[in-house]
């Protein structure tokens, strides 16, 4: 259990929140856990129509905690625990349509994740990024699937191989933000495009939304491959000297 994600059902919409501004919403065990949870619960739910992932106002997630990162740099296998994949999982998985709100920073998993998402709202303090390379590490969560299906070879190549950020303009000019709204105004936003993707025949919805996604075995196929290779990068000295300079920095 945690505090740090709440889920709220606001009729049809599940609004998930992250909600551990003090650490820009990095990611902890019990976070994925938690927004695992939240997606999974509405495959069964009928009642839930659309899905809303959102960090608040101020940043949307630093990405995992870097100090997880540290810890399974000490196991023999740097294997990541368990609830991360699990929740790479549970976007692969996912069948209901998800919206993202985007206020801030979206760092790693939290850039990875936009790519699982069918509408992002982003607001003009929003940044994307996705510093493995800085990290010593690799793309993760079938990013090196589909953001060059979104956006080419060559700006995937900039993102993902050279960790180069992205503002919020330039992701709706790469094609993967659909609107670019006021700092505090993406999370109303997304719950207006919820409410309306909830307005719209569900069973159309969910076949059409199909036909347009990467089947879940394929997606599966690939977190499984990068995860193997992230593992094996986790106790890397690159890394390692990454996920210390990090905390170092802060004691500076
Ligand atoms: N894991 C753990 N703690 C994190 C974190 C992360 N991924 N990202 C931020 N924090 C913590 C900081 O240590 C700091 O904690 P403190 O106040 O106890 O010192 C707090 O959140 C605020 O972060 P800070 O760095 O002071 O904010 P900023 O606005 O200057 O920078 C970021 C924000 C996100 C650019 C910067 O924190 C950062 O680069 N974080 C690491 C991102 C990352 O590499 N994620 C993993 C990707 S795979």
């Amino acid at each position: 259990m945690t505090d740090n994600v709440t889920a709220t059902d606001d009729d049809a919409t599940r609004v998930i929140t992250l909600r551990r501004p003090d650490k820009k919403n990095a990611l902890t065990q019990d976070m994925y856990a938690a927004i695992s949870r939240a997606i999974d619960g509405a495959q069964t739910d009928s009642k839930i129509r659309c899905l809303v992932i959102s960090g608040g106002a101020g940043a949307f997630t630093a990405g995992n905690d870097l100090d997880d990162f540290l810890k399974a740099s000490g196991n023999s296998t740097g294997d990541r625990p368990m609830n991360a994949i699990n929740f790479l999982r549970s976007l692969a998985h996912n069948a209901k349509p998800l919206v993202a709100a985007v206020d801030g920073v979206a760092v790693g998993v939290g850039t990875t994740m936009i790519f699982h998402c069918d509408y992002v709202i982003a607001s003009t303090a929003a940044s994307f990024s996705t510093p493995f390379i800085h990290l010593g590490l690799v793309p993760e969560g079938a990013s090196s699937l589909l953001v060059p299906m979104a956006m080419g070879h060559q700006r995937a190549f900039a993102m993902l191989v050279m960790g180069q950020k992205i503002s919020a303009e330039d992701a709706k000019q790469a094609g993967f933000v659909n609107a670019v709204v006021a700092p505090g105004h993406a999370e109303d936003e997304a719950r207006k495009i919820a409410r309306q993707i909830c307005a719209l025949p569900a069973e159309a919805v969910a076949l059409s939304r199909k036909l347009l996604k990467t089947p879940p075995e394929d997606l599966m196929r690939r977190i499984d491959h990068e995860s193997k290779l992230f593992g094996e990068r986790m106790t890397s000295q690159e890394a390692v000297a990454a996920f210390n300079a990090f905390f170092a920095r802060k004691k500076a």
